[in-house]
């Protein structure tokens, strides 16, 4: 079970099928905001929808092929981030996140990302990491910029947004590069990465249909 303090007020921790009533409320009050940008939330109608979204990411999770976390701050559920899909052939992943809007501002999605970067990179020995986000979502785009990725380009009308398709921005991390420039109080010491990818990463991935 992934649990990670990563100061004395925020802590992430995989998510539990308990915590359905919790992640359901926050979207359910928070609707207006969170659709601007996830395409996932007109869908969610209920805890039913929660939970069922919830069971998917430990499914992913015990396939090896994903981890969402709830975020905590100061006790209280500030949001969810994830890493969904991993692409063992390339040893690539791409991470998302959405936080309730009141907890905005603070810096707790930008410390929870470098957090996730650094288990992509150290216990799963990923190569890379990539953020995507609409090129208005500009709040959103500040979290790989914060953490140094780079710019990679714009894919034309790559995510379907209830009636639009919009433009993807890609930030990419490659592991070398976050290693270089990794300093004193990241979540994970430098000594912790693996000289060499797991054995796993052998194994060729098939997507799921
Ligand atoms: C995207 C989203 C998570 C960004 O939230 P956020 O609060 O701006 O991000 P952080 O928690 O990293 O906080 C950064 C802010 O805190 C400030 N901050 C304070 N202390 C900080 C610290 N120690 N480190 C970093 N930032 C800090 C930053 O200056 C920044 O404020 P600013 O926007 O006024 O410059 C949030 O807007 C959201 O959930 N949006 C809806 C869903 C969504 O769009 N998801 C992404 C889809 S691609």
């Amino acid at each position: 079970m992934f649990e990670c303090n990563i100061d004395d007020r925020i802590t992430l921790k995989m998510l539990e099928v308990s915590d359905a009533e919790a992640i359901f409320a926050l979207v359910d009050a928070s609707r207006a905001y969170l659709r601007q940008w996830l395409p996932w939330v007109d869908a969610t109608q209920s805890v039913h929808d929660t939970r069922s979204f919830i069971q998917c990411t430990l499914d992913q999770h015990a396939e090896e092929n994903g981890l969402s976390c709830r975020i905590t701050f100061q006790g209280h559920v500030a949001g969810v981030i994830g890493i969904d899909r991993i692409d063992w052939t390339n040893l690539l992943t791409e991470i998302g996140y959405w936080l309730r809007p009141d907890y905005q501002g603070r810096g707790i999605m930008t410390k929870s990302c470098r957090a996730l970067v650094n288990y992509a990179f150290a216990e799963l020995g990923l190569h890379r990491v990539e953020i995507r986000a609409a090129p208005g979502n500009v709040k959103s785009l500040a979290i790989p910029q914060r953490l140094g990725f780079t710019r990679e380009g714009m894919l034309r009308e790559a995510e379907r947004l209830y009636d639009r398709f919009v433009d993807s921005v890609v930030y990419a991390m490659l592991r070398r590069d976050w290693d270089a420039t990794l300093s004193p109080g990241t979540v994970v010491p430098r000594d912790h990465y693996p000289s060499t990818p797991r054995p796993k990463t052998d194994r060729m991935r098939v997507p799921k249909p």
